[in-house]
């Protein structure tokens, strides 16, 4: 801080002049992002509680109704009418919940989390923060879980299992109907990271596509996450964890006994947290309705097919796998995917690299011009 006071003008001057070098989901350059432009009904209604803290309950006993409301909602979006849980930063802490939750359960005494060698980072952060390890699973080549691998995996230690629904890599979707059966006979927790699949998979089959079963409606799945600020449009930051019950949601909080309203206990990692996302989020819901969504991921579904055509014919390049939700995965024949990357950065264009391949993600700012752009892009290298 300087001693000097300055007026609003220059605070903002200064700032514009040191945050124009970032990217805009309003400009044509993110195209591998998970994240967008959130919608502006979402930002308004943000702006408009910043005060809100849903981490005292007691002052915002309507936030805290708010909020499960919002929970109650993607819960139905998921197959479950009576889901609990909390709208937290996004889907780190919502996997880092989860993870804590399923230690809980075992009292400690077990320590192994069987992950599919695709999961997110998230997990290898749960599992450093609770004294776990995480045992990785190889995917088949359809890049999904190998479950027979998996089932070799399990011993009296395991604490949990991860299933991904909507690949952080690739968008797709393990075979959670089987690993569901194996934590239901197993008597294993088994969690469903659905961050960025839990706002698409449950749109397809209403569009005719194929729409695998990832949900609560298959007995084994304990929780959830389903990030509002990926595909379901919120404010950042929005994520979603939820679980089967309110058994499950309760079982990491601690009583606090000094908080200005009063007696209560808080299920979530952070004390003071924002309950204006969860009104954001509870009034995007309410705003755009299932049919609102609906046609938001026929869109990005319908612009992931025309892409998907138009980069398999070009020379050398192929998707590694055909797209289940709106995430494509750029393979050429010869030229390694980190040197096609710099080239593209070089450019301005903001692509996301894995070992194997570029990921684009066809989120509803990304348009078919932009697409055109760098199609064009990579047609040139
Ligand atoms: C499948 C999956 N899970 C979890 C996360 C983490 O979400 P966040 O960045 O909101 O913490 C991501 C991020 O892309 C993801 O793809």
């Amino acid at each position: 801080m300087e001693d000097k006071k300055l007026s609003s003008w220059e605070v903002r001057w200064r700032l514009y002049k040191k945050l124009k070098h970032d990217l805009s989901f309003t400009g044509d350059k993110i195209v591998g992002s998970m994240c967008t432009y959130p919608h502006p009904f979402a930002q308004r209604m943000y702006a408009e509680h910043l005060q809100k803290n849903v981490g005292d309950p007691g002052l915002f006993t309507g936030t805290v109704q708010i909020e499960q409301e919002a929970v109650r909602i993607m819960g139905r979006m998921l197959s479950h009418l009576h889901a609990h849980g909390a709208i937290v930063t996004g889907g780190t802490e919502a996997n880092i919940l989860a993870m804590w939750t399923a230690k809980e359960i075992s009292r400690g005494k077990k320590t192994e989390i069987i992950v599919p060698e695709h999961a997110h980072f998230s997990f290898d952060k749960a599992a450093r923060m609770l004294g776990c390890t995480t045992i990785k699973i190889p995917c088949t080549d359809r890049f999904v879980v190998d479950v027979k691998k998996l089932r070799k995996k399990i011993t009296g230690k395991t604490m949990a299992i991860v299933g991904v629904a909507g690949s952080t890599a690739l968008g797709t979707v393990d075979p959670i109907e089987e690993l569901s059966d194996i934590a239901h006979e197993k008597d294993i927790y088994l969690h469903i990271d659905a961050a960025f699949g839990g706002f698409v998979l449950p749109f397809l089959s209403s569009l005719g596509r194929p729409s695998p079963s990832f949900d609560f409606s298959l007995p084994g799945v304990s929780s959830i996450t389903i990030d509002p600020h990926k595909m379901g449009m919120s404010v950042i930051p929005a994520g979603g964890i939820l679980y089967r019950t309110k058994e499950l949601a309760r079982t990491v909080s601690v009583p606090v006994t000094y908080l200005a309203g009063g007696e209560t206990a808080l299920p979530t990692i952070v004390g003071t947290r924002s309950g204006a996302a969860a009104i954001a989020c509870w009034a995007l819901f309410h705003h755009l309705g299932l049919t609102g969504y609906q046609k938001i991921i026929r869109k990005a579904m319908d612009l992931t097919d025309w892409f998907a055509v138009e980069v398999n014919k070009l020379p050398g390049f192929t998707l590694i796998t055909p797209p289940v939700c709106n995430v494509a995965g750029i393979v050429h024949e010869r030229l390694p995917a980190p040197d096609i990357a710099k080239k593209l950065r070089s450019q301005g264009w903001a692509v996301s690299l894995f070992n194997t391949h570029l990921r684009i993600v066809l989120m509803p700012h990304v348009k078919k011009h932009h697409l055109k752009a760098f199609l064009k892009a990579l047609k040139n290298i």
